[in-house]
């Protein structure tokens, strides 16, 4: 509603030159203003209206330059303002402005056999060679049975959410008791492959069978850092392209904004690998 008037607010400007026609009208019908071809009476009445018309001039490049695209309308935040959000206003904004993250379920076995999956949005590849990957566990890991699986097995799979998997795969991070797994309170299915001790989520177009390798604790604020290894790699025939890019949007694989917004990213292009003498410099106007 407010958009909708900011793009007739020019309309509004009309407003004191139709006051002005007006009142000239008046002048003239009434006290004979113009009529009698005084010299004075035409002074003024092209002073007045070439005041108006620079003034709504002026009104007008000032609404255009505000108006804008270009120009973002940027709001600021200092660290003490940060720190001064309530704790639901800090978690979201924080969580969701660095951008997408990929949305991913751990499976895990107790070695009682207790299955465990949970959702993960810090899972993130660390090199290639060897292929690892890392993800962040919140403080208190000891209250986490991902990582107390991960500690006893030191085996865990990372399953990609697909969009029909969402609802399901976000009720994973809801806090169950150790003896209860979250297969059991969703409508997420394990499945097992190549003798691997941990589930994997059934239905995900990618799945990884990782092995622990090492822990890092971030001292600034109580997180673990988990290394591990990839062995396995399951890919759906459909999304592994020739040269080994996987098309991520085949499988409808989702990405999260936040801690409870799920994307569906649309795949624009692909790029050439980039090389510093393709640089092509922007024209500054
Ligand atoms: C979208 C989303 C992303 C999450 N990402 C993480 C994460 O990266 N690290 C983490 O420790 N917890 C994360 N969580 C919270 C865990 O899913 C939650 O703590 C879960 O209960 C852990 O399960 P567990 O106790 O069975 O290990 C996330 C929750 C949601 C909803």
């Amino acid at each position: 509603m407010k958009e909708k008037f900011k793009k007739f607010r020019f309309i509004v400007l009309l407003i004191p030159l139709g006051l002005f026609i007006r009142f000239v009208d008046q002048k003239v019908i009434q006290d004979d203003f113009l009529s009698t071809n005084a010299i004075e009476d035409h002074y003024i009445f092209i002073v007045s209206l070439v005041v108006i018309v620079m003034g709504l001039l002026a009104a007008i490049f000032y609404f255009d330059k505000q108006s804008d695209s270009s120009e973002l309308k940027m709001q600021h935040f200092d660290i003490d303002e940060i720190q001064g959000f309530s704790k639901l206003y800090r978690i979201n904004l924080i969580n969701s402005i660095t951008g997408y993250k990929s949305a991913n379920m751990i499976g895990t076995k107790s070695s009682l056999g207790k299955e465990n999956v949970a959702i993960f949005s810090s899972i993130t590849h660390l090199g290639s060679n060897p292929a690892l990957i890392h993800f962040t566990l919140r403080p208190n890991i000891v209250a986490s049975d991902t990582y107390n699986n991960i500690k006893e097995n030191k085996v865990f799979t990372v399953n990609n959410v697909t969009l029909n998997q969402v609802e399901q795969a976000h009720h994973s991070s809801a806090k169950y008791d150790e003896n209860i797994s979250e297969f059991d309170q969703t409508l997420l299915e394990p499945e097992y492959r190549v003798d691997w001790h941990a589930p994997f989520v059934k239905g995900s177009p990618i799945a990884l069978g990782c092995s622990y390798l090492n822990e890092y604790e971030i001292k600034e604020n109580g997180c673990v850092l988990i290394i591990a290894v990839i062995e396995h790699i399951f890919v759906e025939d459909e999304l592994l392209q020739k040269d080994g890019w996987v098309k991520l949007e085949s499988g409808e694989v989702v990405a999260i904004n936040g801690l409870d917004g799920y994307a569906l990213p649309k795949l624009k292009k692909r790029l050439e690998y980039a090389r510093p003498n393709e640089i092509r410099r922007k024209a500054k106007s």
